[in-house]
């Protein structure tokens, strides 16, 4: 059974990430790591005596990763926090060249080897050696022994290899656009970044996204994901519908890349679209709702949290654009016909109480009356602690697995389980290409375009000879492309402005 939507990583209560770097003084994980490790270090062992025997201790642990320790399991709490696909320039940390050697070299030679290789014969430290996996030194961990970072390196490397290997042969440009013009059942995975280039803010963008916006009006939430959280629905439905009437998908356009993924479809390459995407824009670009599976849902339907009456979208748009709750007109209508009851037994200030006018009454708020309220509209998007629409497991397990020969992950920071589980479910040996601005850490796609995905498509079409007719698209603009450093299948785009000569 595939489990409710949630953030990646183990289930908590803070599912969004926040760098270690942004947080002022240690949180409370932070703190217990830091008193199991005071511990450990004030103990009987003198200090040569503890780092060889954390030493033997690493190699043992490496030989049979996926065991537990406390500090280990403490240090899975702070995990997400530390991994960054970006250089660390602040701490000393492994060259581009050294970081992809030692992962290479982790996947050829086992971690046992490796470690032997690496820590035990001290030609790299513990503390170093985790920037080589994306990993932060954290800094709640600064001044301790070297052998301290062994439960949160035995973590990266475990993390490490439990990603999909990456293949090989394909890692240019042209090798992602032979994939394209040759592969039959393209998957495609799209998220918020695909909608950006139309003013649709994403969620997790530092400046710009939802959940940085969110963080300013000051809602009675812990984190600003809470918004979409089902119990927070369940108590609080205002919270939601104070911004929904800024996230009601009202434009008609769509972009490049939603027709980039519409022609994939009209040359019968696209096996399936899956959007994480509540906006609908899939539609407008001619998406056909076979190919499409919205794994979040969508506003096009909502249902009575109390009866389960199901309205089309649109008739609850009207209250959300009021900035009101929107009430199940089934429930009311039923409701209207019952006579009210009195819940308490009569006494004196229950009888006062009780000649006044309905309509100050409504709210019932002393409780004397037994009022019952219609149900709650909930919009069919799919909210943390719910589980997604049957037609994600159902196409993804029993259709797709078998057919799938590339997968095109789009505009998407893979944060959100299970969506961000697709690309390891799928089977491992079919090449998969990630578009969008940023890397991610937590994935090994055989080839990484970043920049605008809009820039991307329109460069990839052009070289595949493809003409994807869009009024974005300038069909004389070239981009700027690089290489990342230390890698081979990494590449960076850029627009270039035509020079404007006066
Ligand atoms: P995120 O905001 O987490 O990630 C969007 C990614 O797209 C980020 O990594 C951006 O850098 C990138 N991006 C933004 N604009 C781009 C552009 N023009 N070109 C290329 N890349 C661009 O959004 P999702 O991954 O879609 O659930 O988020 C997944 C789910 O988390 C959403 O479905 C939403 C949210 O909680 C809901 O409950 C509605």
């Amino acid at each position: 059974m595939i489990p409710a939507k949630r953030p990646v990583g183990r289930p908590r209560k803070n599912w969004d990430v926040k760098g270690v770097k942004g947080v002022k003084g240690p949180q409370p994980t932070q703190v217990r790591v830091r008193e199991v490790l005071d511990d450990q270090h004030n103990g009987h062992l003198t200090a040569t005596q503890q780092s060889h025997s954390q030493l033997t201790e690493l190699e043992e642990r490496v030989n049979d990763l996926g065991d537990s320790w406390e500090t280990e399991s403490l240090f899975e709490d702070v995990i997400d926090d530390l991994a960054e696909e970006e250089f660390f320039h602040d701490v000393d940390a492994c060259t581009p060249q050294e970081r992809v050697r030692y992962r290479r070299q982790l996947r050829e030679t086992g971690p046992a080897n490796f470690c032997r290789a690496t820590v035990e014969s001290g030609s790299i430290t513990a503390k170093k050696l985790l920037t080589a996996f994306g990993i932060r030194p954290p800094a709640f961990l600064e001044g301790f022994p070297d052998y301290s970072y062994f439960g949160l390196l035995t973590l990266a490397l475990t993390r490490e290899l439990a990603k999909r290997p990456k293949l090989m042969r394909y890692n240019t440009i042209d090798d992602a656009v032979d994939l394209l013009k040759t592969s039959r059942n393209i998957v495609v995975l799209t998220g918020a970044g695909i909608s950006t280039s139309l003013g649709i803010p994403d969620f997790r963008s530092k400046e710009n996204g939802l959940y940085n916006q969110l963080e300013k009006l000051g809602l009675e939430i812990d984190e600003p994901s809470d918004v979409f959280h089902i119990d927070v629905f369940r108590d609080r439905p205002n919270v939601f519908f104070s911004v929904a009437k800024d996230i009601l998908p009202t434009t008609k356009v769509f972009s490049p890349t939603h027709a980039f993924i519409a022609m994939l479809q009209n040359q019968n390459k696209l096996l399936t679209n899956y959007t994480q995407n509540i906006d609908n824009i899939e539609a407008n670009a001619g998406i056909s709702p076979e190919k499409l599976v919205q794994c979040h849902g969508s506003f096009a339907t909502a249902t009575c949290q109390k009866c389960r009456y199901q309205v089309p979208g649109e008739t609850i748009y009207p209250d959300i654009k009021a900035g009101k709750i929107p009430q199940c007109v089934k429930c009311t209508i039923a409701l209207k016909s019952r006579p009210i009851k009195r819940k308490r037994s009569y006494n004196k200030s229950s009888s006062k109480k009780s000649r006044r006018s309905r309509s100050e009454d409504d709210d019932d708020s002393d409780g004397q009356y037994d009022i019952p309220e219609p149900g709650v509209m909930k919009p069919d998007i799919t909210f943390f602690g719910e589980d997604l629409p049957d037609k994600f497991s159902q196409r993804l397990g029993k259709h797709d697995r078998d057919l799938v020969d590339l997968i095109v992950v789009i505009g998407t920071s893979l944060k959100v389980a299970p969506v961000s589980e697709v690309v390891g479910f799928l089977p491992a040996h079919v090449p998969q290409i990630y578009i969008s601005r940023e890397p991610v850490s937590h994935a090994n796609f055989d080839i990484d375009l970043l920049g605008d995905c809009d820039v991307v498509v329109a460069e990839l079409c052009r070289r595949a000879g493809w003409d994807l007719n869009h009024k974005m698209v300038q069909g004389n603009q070239r981009p700027s492309i690089k290489l990342a450093e230390g890698y081979q299948s990494r590449y960076y785009f850029e627009t270039v402005k035509p020079e404007i000569r006066s």
